[in-house]
Parts: structure tokens; C-alpha cells; sequence
């Protein structure tokens, strides 16, 4: 066990909360909403949680259990990242809204101390990590999760600092609005 183990086990519950991927349409599925992530827990470790989510998008095709994967491992990456800096506020902000042409993107921002310009592609290597007990698995999954999707998953500078993780999965053109 080591010490962020509760906090892992925090966030599974949160993620479980998430409405992220929303069933109403047999296998259908549509991000519409995060709605459920104000998270207690996340205010314990000095987080806090702004949710900014575009009403009634319209319906993707996704795999809820992967895209609840990458989400978790977004979400625990941004705590890590603020859980490793005092400096100011800690919030992380996740928006939804579509994204043109005929996509949704999902937008996670974070005020940690960010990742420099020159390691923004090494992160989503394989091993790659600068945490004491990281493995470097995490990202390099969650982009073959979102390419399988028809998507792309990408980071950036946030500003004044932080980062920006951000991801868009394709609309269903088979199902109406
Ligand atoms: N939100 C973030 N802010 C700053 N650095 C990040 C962020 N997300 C990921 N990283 C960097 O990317 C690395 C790889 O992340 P990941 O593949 O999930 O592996 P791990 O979390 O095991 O380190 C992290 O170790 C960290 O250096
Ligand atoms: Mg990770």
C-alpha cells in the first residue's frame, strides 16, 4: 500500500459518480454530463472541482468502462500534479462542449506546476513518469483508448500555470440529436 492508495480509492468513487457517458439509447451513449464530481473527497486532498458542461450534447459511441478509465486517469493526474506544488489554489476544472466539426471535446484543467514545452509528446510515451511511484502507463493507454474512439488527446499549458489535458470523441451520425 502506499500513501496515495486512499486517495485512488477516493477517486474510483468518484469516477463511479460521474455520469460521463450517458446510456439512453441501449449502446448508444452520449457525453452530456459529469455531473456528480463536486467530490468531498477531492476538496480533502485541498482540490476543488468546477464542473462546466455544455447541456444536451449530442450522442457519441463510446465504451463507458474506457472512457471512465481515462477520465480517472486524467482526473488522478491532475490531483498529483496540485498535490505536488503549495502554490495557490488548487482547481481543476472539467468543461464539456462540442467541439467543430462533429465532435465533443472534454476539457480537464488543472493549476499545477504544468509540464514543460519540451515534454509535452513525452508524456504519452510508455514509462514515462516523474513521480517517485508512478508507472508512466497511464497516458500512454488513455491515447490508443481515445484513437480507438476516433478521437485525438492532447496536452497544453494552461494559464497562468497547470496544464491542459483535453480529448474529443466523434458525434454518432446515426443517431438523431
Ligand atoms: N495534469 C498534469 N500536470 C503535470 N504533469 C502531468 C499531468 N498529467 C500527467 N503529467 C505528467 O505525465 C507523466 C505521465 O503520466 P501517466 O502516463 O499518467 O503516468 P503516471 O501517472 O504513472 O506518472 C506524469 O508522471 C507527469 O509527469
Ligand atoms: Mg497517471
Amino acid at each position: 500500500m502506499t500513501a496515495r492508495t486512499p486517495v485512488v480509492a477516493e477517486l474510483v468513487t468518484v469516477s463511479r459518480s460521474v455520469q460521463f457517458v450517458r446510456y439512453s439509447k441501449r449502446e448508444l451513449k452520449a457525453i452530456s454530463e459529469v455531473n456528480a464530481l463536486t467530490s468531498s473527497e477531492a476538496r480533502g486532498k485541498g482540490v476543488s472541482v468546477r464542473m462546466r458542461l455544455a447541456e444536451d450534447l449530442p450522442f457519441i459511441k463510446g465504451d463507458r468502462v474506457q472512457l471512465q478509465q481515462v477520465m480517472l486517469n486524467l482526473i488522478i493526474n491532475a490531483i498529483d500534479a496540485m498535490s505536488s506544488t503549495s502554490d495557490g489554489p488548487q482547481e481543476l476544472t472539467i468543461s464539456t462542449r462540442m467541439n467543430e466539426p462533429g465532435a465533443v471535446l472534454v476539457t480537464l484543467s488543472d493549476s499545477g506546476p504544468g509540464i514543460a514545452p519540451g515534454n509535452i509528446e513525452r508524456l504519452f510515451e510508455p514509462f514515462y513518469t516523474t513521480k517517485t511511484n508512478g508507472m508512466g502507463m497511464g497516458l500512454s493507454i488513455c491515447r490508443p483508448i481515445i484513437e480507438a474512439h476516433g478521437g485525438r488527446l492532447w496536452a497544453s499549458a494552461n494559464i497562468p500555470r497547470g496544464a491542459i489535458l483535453q480529448f474529443t470523441v466523434p458525434v454518432d451520425p446515426a443517431v438523431p440529436p
